[in-house]
């Protein structure tokens, strides 16, 4: 296992940086063994596990500050344990391409940012300029932050935890960008809700972010399942696009192929009767060799 992270390491060296120091070390099978990942945010590491915790965990090159476990278990979000370092010291501040974030090393479901989003990030921010943004299953906002920071006319978050949005009004401070001016909104409720509200005030956006969970339970909806109910979302979403303007939509439910969920996204514009300029399809981030759980698509609008 020793030789095994220090060959991640180095293969992920290039990421790390005076701009960058949170990103996945280890990706399970994508280095070699099945049993285990970590991800690094700011020199602390978290080690998730699908079974047994693993008795040790090697050093390499890179410092560690504190090492924490955590049991991968989808009914049951258990909070990460600290075996290493101070346990007092569970929030902190990272970085990704110079943009900072509010990370809990300790808690259950997610730390505050998804690692294995930088690229989208990254590209979200290019696309922003002077545009309106729509994040959809916002978290903790970290889409809305960047687009913001790339110049957005406004971000608009939709989430239906009233926490989550709060520790997004915390990155885009931690950011230097105050969340209680007039652009910023914060939405608190169902996405399919507030999409059919916003057709009702003919709201328009130039850039929509989708990234919902493959499974949620909210609104008079009922129950979402991105297997199900993706080209949905998708229609929705096209009826609040602007002539020229594009839609990020990404799926990590592993049931669905790449090719399905394409056509998914293709069905749903159809239905919406928005024709689609280009769509391509994203691949994963460098330090995500495992499986391709992660399919997201770029598509312009015409
Ligand atoms: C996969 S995370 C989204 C990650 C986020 N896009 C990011 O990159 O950080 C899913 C989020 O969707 C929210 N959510 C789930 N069902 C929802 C619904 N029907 N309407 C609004 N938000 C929902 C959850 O509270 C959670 O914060």
């Amino acid at each position: 296992m020793n030789n095994q992270i220090n060959t991640a390491f180095l293969k992920r060296k290039e990421i790390l940086s005076e701009a960058t120091d949170s990103f996945r070390l280890f990706d399970g099978i994508g280095d070699g063994n099945s049993d285990f990942f970590i991800d690094v945010f700011a020199g602390h590491w978290l080690v998730s596990y699908l079974d047994k915790e693993p008795e040790s965990v090697a050093k390499c090159e890179l410092p560690r500050e504190s090492l924490w476990f955590k049991k991968l278990d989808k009914n049951n979000k258990e909070s990460a344990r600290c075996e290493e370092g101070d346990s007092s010291n569970t929030q902190i501040t990272i970085r990704e391409n110079n943009v900072r974030y509010l990370v809990d090393l300790k808690i259950g479901y997610s730390q505050g940012i998804f690692l294995d989003q930088r690229d989208n990030r990254f590209e979200v921010r290019a696309r922003s300029s002077g545009i309106r943004i729509l994040n959809c299953f916002s978290y903790t906002c970290a889409f809305s932050v960047v687009a913001a920071l790339g110049g957005a006319a406004s971000t608009t978050s939709i989430d239906l935890s009233n926490s989550y949005l709060e520790w997004g009004k915390s990155n885009f401070e931690l950011n230097g960008i105050d969340p209680n001016q007039d652009e910023h909104y914060f939405c608190r409720g169902d996405v399919f809700e507030w999409l059919r509200q916003f057709r009702k005030k003919q709201r328009k956006f130039g850039g929509i972010i989708l990234d919902p969970p493959s499974f949620s339970r909210a609104g008079k909806q009922g129950v979402f399942s991105a297997e199900k109910d993706y080209s949905s979302l998708v229609t929705e979403a096209a009826h609040l696009i602007e002539r020229g303007g594009w839609v990020l939509a990404s799926c990590n439910h592993r049931g669905i192929s790449s090719e399905k969920f394409g056509n998914e996204l293709i069905i749903g514009m159809d239905n919406a009767r928005r024709n689609i300029k280009t769509i391509n399809q994203k691949p994963m981030t460098s330090d995500f060799p495992g499986d391709d759980y992660l399919k997201s698509f770029w598509i312009e609008i015409e």
